[in-house]
């Protein structure tokens, strides 16, 4: 068996001026007001944690865990939670915060779900846009990257629970 291959993709530097620039706008879309950031584990506990610090406004912060789910749909109640938001978000503005977007499929199951319990709005913010694969058509209000394919790690992404504590991303060739 070959040793796996990690491909830099994104240094400490980038990562850090990413989302400097995400908190500055986001700050500044949610002037006078403030905002419920909600991270969807596991992987974006490291994003979330240095964006929440990079913003101006005040902020509530909370955690989801959707559980994987068979085929993937939200409707009939497919889509379950094994860590469901604490806070009350009636008529709060919310942005989910996720590592990566992929399929967009846990993203539309988790908007419908926020809509659900209340929210005023609801915004996405990504570390990572990855197109290739997509098969819905969301809109991802705050993107940090956008890149055309390949399996990232680090910087909270994993491979089967390995590499979240890689401070830079990589692209892992298997
Ligand atoms: P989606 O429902 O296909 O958009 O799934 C998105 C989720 O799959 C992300 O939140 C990640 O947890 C995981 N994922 C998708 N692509 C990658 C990748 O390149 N590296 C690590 N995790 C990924
Ligand atoms: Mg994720």
């Amino acid at each position: 068996m070959s040793m796996p291959e990690l491909i830099p993709v994104l240094s400490k530097n980038e990562i850090k001026k990413t989302v400097q620039n995400l908190g500055t706008t986001i700050s500044s879309d949610y002037r006078n007001g403030q905002v419920v950031m909600i991270g969807v584990l596991k992987g974006a506990f490291i994003f979330m944690a240095d964006l929440v610090r990079q913003l101006s406004i005040p902020v509530q912060t909370d955690f989801i865990c959707a559980s994987s789910y068979g085929n993937k749909t939200c409707s009939s109640g497919k889509v379950s939670f094994s860590k469901k938001i604490d806070i009350d978000i009636v008529d709060k503005d919310v942005i989910l915060v996720e590592d990566i977007v992929d399929t967009g499929l846990t993203l539309v199951c988790l908007i419908e779900y926020v809509k659900s319990l209340g929210a005023k709005s609801v915004k996405i913010c990504a570390l990572i846009d990855k197109q290739e694969r997509r098969e819905i058509d969301i809109e991802i209000d705050y993107a940090g990257h956008s890149i055309e394919k390949g399996f990232l790690v680090g910087y909270g992404l994993d491979y089967a629970e390995d590499y979240r504590n890689l401070p830079e991303i990589f692209n892992l060739k298997l």
